[in-house]
């Protein structure tokens, strides 16, 4: 595929899924061997299974804070990174990735829709902010309480809640001139529905990746490979 330009009045809007990781080591959700292959949803990541067994919740989460903290930034990370400094403010990053491989990576105009595996927050929503929180924990009682009681639980957004920072994302991608996807399957809403609004606002979109993802059709390109390979070098930034 040849280069994405990258014009002086262009906004740049990039959403990321698993698949940005995958050549870090961090398995995707879907693949044959992925992290659905071995764990129930409805076991590790529902209100329902927090209420039921919140120490099988904490144990799929450290676990995954285990594997997160070995992991590096691959060169997709750093690509990513490398245009948010050539874009300054006319770049966005959102992702549905809980890792901080971009802010490793060097990433700082980013907003994890899904949350943060570094975080955690209190069951009952009593209004304080989430708190750092990297331990990776052995048993439930290891677990810490918020001030007001409540237990605090992994800051992350389970099947059946509300995706983080919606408004500033819709405004994100309603300025959007290009908005480029990687490595999501495009099967978890909203997120999968970017691409249609910013085709909405006369956008063009590019999907990178392996394979065509479920919403392929909504694409103006997509780039079969692996985003490691496919980001660095894919964008000429035409300069002022
Ligand atoms: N480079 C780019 N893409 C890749 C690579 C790679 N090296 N390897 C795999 N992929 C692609 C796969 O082709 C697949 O389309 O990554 C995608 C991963 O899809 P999923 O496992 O469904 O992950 P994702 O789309 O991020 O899941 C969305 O679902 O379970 C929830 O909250 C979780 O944020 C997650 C959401």
């Amino acid at each position: 595929m040849s280069k994405i330009s990258i014009a002086t009045e262009d906004r740049v809007f990039v959403l990321t899924g698993a698949g940005i990781s995958a050549e870090s080591g961090l398995p995707t959700f879907r693949a044959s061997d992925g992290l659905w292959a071995g764990n129930r949803i409805e076991d590790v990541c529902t209100p329902e299974a927090w209420e039921r067994n919140p120490w099988r919740v904490w144990e799929f989460y450290s676990a995954r804070r285990e594997a997160g903290a070995k992991a590096q930034p691959n060169p997709a990370h750093v690509a990513l990174a490398e245009l948010e400094r050539r874009l300054g403010e006319r770049f966005f990053l959102c992702t549905q990735n809980v890792d901080d491989l971009h802010e490793r990576a060097g990433s700082r105009r980013l907003l994890h829709m899904h949350g943060e595996l570094s975080k955690a927050h209190c069951e009952d929503n009593c209004g304080r902010a989430p708190v750092e929180d990297r331990a990776i924990y052995r048993s439930l009682d290891e677990v810490g309480r918020c001030p007001c009681g409540g237990r605090l639980r992994p800051h992350i957004v389970f099947f059946g809640e509300m995706p983080l920072e919606m408004d500033r994302i819709q405004e994100e991608i309603q300025k959007a001139t290009l908005m480029v996807v990687v490595g999501t399957s495009g099967s978890v809403y909203p997120a999968a529905n970017f691409v249609h609004w910013a085709r909405l606002s006369g956008a063009r979109t590019v999907y990178v990746g392996p394979e065509p993802p479920l919403n392929a059709a909504a694409f103006t390109h997509v780039a079969e490979g692996n985003a490691g390979e496919a980001l660095p070098g894919m964008f000429h930034v035409e300069q002022s």
